[in-house]
């Protein structure tokens, strides 16, 4: 199972440097998924992620996985099996380029405190980077919605999220349902 996902992986990252993004032809392509994801990619629906600020890479890689049924969901999977991988690629450009805005959630203070000694101890940072910005294909944590961040992280423990490389699926397994919890309060506050 690890191989193939490696291939995959690969496969795509390779795909997805050969390709020149239009961030404005991304941000036309973009107009569809304000509705969900909120203006510039600031989503305020419970559940639904943000996509500002994510790098390109992570976000192209993800509508892939969603698109070839890697990934799946209701709302989400229809709206990524009509892009090409041109809009996908244009489309992670856009939201990479737009400003993530301050977080509105009410975390709570005592679980985000735990949170981020969890996160420390964990040394979730040295893949999506001190400031949990992201990189690459890792994605930004910094604001992110509580409860999709819950529902990623028990998923990608249980397998019911399939990842590109493994590497997340590791890192997911050491955690409870209650430092999923704390970790998820902790990120949401992070500005
Ligand atoms: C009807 C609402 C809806 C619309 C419209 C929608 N999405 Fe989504 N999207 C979602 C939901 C809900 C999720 C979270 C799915 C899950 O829980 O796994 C999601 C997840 C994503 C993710 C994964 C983010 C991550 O960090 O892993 C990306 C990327 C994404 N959507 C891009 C888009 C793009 C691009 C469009 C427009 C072409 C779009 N979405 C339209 C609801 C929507
Ligand atoms: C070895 C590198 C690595 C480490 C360490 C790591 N992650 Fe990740 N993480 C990733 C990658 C790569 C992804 C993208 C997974 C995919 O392809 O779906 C990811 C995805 C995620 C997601 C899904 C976010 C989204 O937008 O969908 C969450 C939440 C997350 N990581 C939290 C954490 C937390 C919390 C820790 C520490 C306990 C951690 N990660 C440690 C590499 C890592």
């Amino acid at each position: 199972m690890r191989g193939v996902s490696c291939l995959f992986a690969g496969a795509w990252l390779v795909a997805a440097q050969a390709i020149a993004a239009d961030v404005e032809a991304g941000r036309a392509k973009a107009e569809v998924c304000v509705a969900c994801h909120g203006l510039n990619g600031n989503a305020v629906l419970p559940g639904v992620p943000s996509l500002a600020a994510q790098p390109a890479m992570h976000t192209f890689l993800q509508l892939v996985q969603f698109r070839e049924k890697r990934r799946r969901d209701p709302q989400m999977s229809p709206f990524a099996e009509k892009l090409t991988d041109r809009d996908m690629q244009d489309i992670g450009a856009y939201f990479a380029a737009q400003k993530a805005a301050p977080s509105s959630f009410v975390v709570d203070a005592n679980k985000a405190a735990i949170g981020r000694k969890l996160l420390e101890a964990h040394h979730c940072g040295s893949c999506h980077m001190p400031d949990l910005s992201g990189q690459n294909q890792i994605p930004r944590l910094a604001g992110q919605n509580v409860e999709y961040l819950v529902k990623q992280m028990r998923g990608l423990k249980d397998g019911s999220r399939r990842d590109i490389d493994g590497t997340m699926a590791s890192a997911a397994q050491a955690l409870s349902v209650q430092d999923i919890d704390n970790l998820a309060h902790y990120l949401a506050s992070v500005k």
